[in-house]
């Protein structure tokens, strides 16, 4: 469905496997999209694959630089005067965050959980006036070991659980300023970074118990778009997995 007029939808590592497919998608929506990441070359090569001239714009911005978050939002802002959605695809990867507890490592678990919750909280108050204009919609991406218990995933479960409480509560306050606040949560996702890097053996044994398959971006795209478009103006505060049966 296309939007009625040109709203601006901020991806922020939205050069990344998910990011790229929801920018295609938004595109074809009538979106005008920020497309944010932190390599030039990565941002660039979307925007320029796209290039759509005045409805997709690149933004390069590292997480970890100081009040990284408000100078994003007020790049976008100024750039497109008005931002109607932001949903965060930004990952650091699973180093040192997956595997048996004892040996995971204390300092990946202070970055991933920064970049989980930390950042998602600092885009969404930067972002918050913005949002509260016309009513908009702000979506975290988590993973399903933040609701489903499992070997393995101590760290990632527990940076995910702290982003869903978040997600939650922070929707039935922003409800009254007309913004709605979700999370989605893949599990392995077929095509991407993180699923090369966990290698075909492991995406196979997923693959084998998801009855549906394994998703891919695209399957994802869609899910997004709506929960950002009228459709959903009354739906708020939901954590929705994708992950084709593999957890329910
Ligand atoms: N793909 C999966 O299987 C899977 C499964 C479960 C959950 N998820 C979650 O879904 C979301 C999207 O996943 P994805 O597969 O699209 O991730 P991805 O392909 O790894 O993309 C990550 C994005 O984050 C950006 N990024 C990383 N560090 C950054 C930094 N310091 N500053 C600025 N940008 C930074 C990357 O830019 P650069 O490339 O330039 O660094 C890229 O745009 C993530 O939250 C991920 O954890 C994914």
């Amino acid at each position: 469905m296309k939007v009625t007029d040109p709203k601006v939808l901020l991806i922020a590592g939205g050069s990344g496997s998910i990011g790229s497919a929801i920018a295609h998608l938004a595109l074809d929506q009538g979106w005008k999209v920020a497309v944010h990441g932190r390599s030039e070359d990565k941002v660039h090569a979307l925007v320029a694959g796209l290039s759509d001239e005045g409805v997709i714009e690149g933004f390069i911005t590292d997480i970890w630089e100081d009040d990284a978050a408000e100078t994003l939002i007020a790049e976008v802002a100024e750039h497109y005067g008005r931002i109607d959605a932001v949903i965060d695809c930004t990952a650091t990867g699973p180093l040192g965050i997956t595997g048996l507890f004892p040996d995971t490592s204390p300092e990946a678990f202070t970055d991933f959980l920064d970049v989980s919750v930390g950042w998602f909280e600092r885009l969404a108050h930067a972002a918050y006036g913005f949002l509260a204009q016309e009513g908009g919609t702000l979506i975290a991406f988590v993973s399903d070991a933040g609701i489903f218990a499992a070997r393995r995933q101590t760290l990632i479960g527990a940076a995910r659980a702290a982003t869903i409480g978040f997600v939650r509560n922070l929707a039935v306050e922003a409800a009254r300023d007309g913004i709605r606040v979700h999370a989605i949560s893949p599990s392995f996702v077929q095509g991407s970074d993180s699923a090369r890097r966990m290698g075909s053996e492991r995406m196979a044994r997923a693959a084998n118990r998801a009855g549906l398959g394994l998703p891919g971006a695209e399957d994802i795209a869609p899910l997004a778009l709506f929960l950002c478009g009228d459709a959903a103006r009354k739906v708020t505060g939901q954590v929705i997995s994708v992950n084709g049966g593999l957890n329910a």
